[in-house]
């Protein structure tokens, strides 16, 4: 039989070795939450990311959110658990066409959702992440035609928050997309004292039945003060831990996807694990690089972002 290890105590050891830093985002399973020093929504993380003086930052989430860290302080090492956590909403938004897009738009101001590749971060004027969304666009010059990717449902909802007009990339989240607005109704029968908190990358007959649509710290923060005391929550199932942790005494109800499952996980927030973590930091791989070009590229938008979201 196999000694098991003790993988809490070894990633703390290591992280004091390495002076290291574990960033983490609400997606992520419980047990990664608790030993990370931070755990956020993407803003707050790449804020984390900018700031932090650690050697090491060890990012648990996914791809493009570990290489904002490493646009943002390139100095450090960035390391991910698991080099394939991807994101859907990044994937559908080839550079390529994301640069045809563009050329078919002529001196529109692009606005991207952070759920994307550096490459299209580095075509873009500006960033923006779920929490600041409608706070960026509402900065764009009025008299400046919007181009807003890739994700269609937040771009939606941001339209309607701020009344732009904007053109809007077809893309979607493969974990929001799927949630059933059929099954939202009958458990809000079963429920009606529960409030509906929902994430804007929910579908918009999904996000007509919210009481409340925020990015995941949005929410979070949202359910701790409310004064109700029992929530339907339409995002992935991860942001729970949190909820759980800071309203013991809350109810809350994970809303079901339409594929049968009772909650919703991201597929690439779950690629990382407790053994990936340890794994990742113990031999100091995989770590994310970039070409210095395509970061310098890249870092624009996004300080743009950081300066119009204080
Ligand atoms: P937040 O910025 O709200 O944390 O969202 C990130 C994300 O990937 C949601 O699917
Ligand atoms: Fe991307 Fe959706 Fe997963 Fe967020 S939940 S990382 S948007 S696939």
């Amino acid at each position: 039989m196999g000694t098991e290890v003790d993988y809490a105590r070894e990633i703390e050891e290591l992280k004091r070795s390495m002076n290291a830093v574990i960033l983490a985002h609400y997606y992520q399973e419980s047990e990664v939450q608790d030993v990370a020093d931070f755990v956020g929504d993407s803003l707050a993380l790449a804020q984390a990311a900018e700031r932090t003086q650690a050697d090491v930052i060890v990012f648990c989430g996914v791809h493009f959110m570990a290489e904002t860290a490493k646009i943002l302080n390139p100095s450090r090492q960035v390391l991910l658990p698991d080099l394939k956590a991807g994101c859907s909403l990044s994937d559908r938004c080839p550079p390529a066409a994301f640069k045809v897009f563009k050329e078919k738009h002529p001196g529109a101001f692009v606005v991207s959702y952070v759920n994307s590749s550096a490459a299209v971060k580095a075509m873009s004027d500006v960033i923006c992440t779920s929490s600041n969304a409608v706070k960026i666009v509402n900065q764009v010059p009025r008299d400046r035609q919007i181009l807003f990717a890739p994700d269609q449902h937040l771009g939606r909802h941001v339209m309607k928050q701020t009344g732009r007009d904007m053109v809007l990339w077809p893309g979607s989240c493969i974990v929001h997309e799927i949630f059933s607005e059929k099954k939202l109704v009958e458990l809000k029968v079963l429920h009606p004292d529960a409030e509906v908190v929902a994430h804007p990358e929910c579908e918009a007959p999904v996000l007509r039945h919210a009481d409340f649509i925020g990015s995941t710290k949005g929410i979070l923060d949202h359910v701790i003060k409310s004064p109700k005391e029992k929530f339907i929550v339409v995002t992935e199932a991860g942001i729970l831990h949190q909820m759980k942790k800071g309203a013991p005494h809350k109810h809350f109800i994970p809303a079901p996807p339409d594929n049968g499952c009772a909650c919703n996980e991201c597929p690439y927030m779950r690629l990382n694990t407790m053994e990936k973590l340890w794994k990742c930091m113990k031999e100091r791989t995989p770590e994310l690089t970039m070409p210095e070009d395509l970061r310098e590229a890249a870092r624009a938008p996004l300080q743009l972002m950081l300066e119009w979201s204080r």
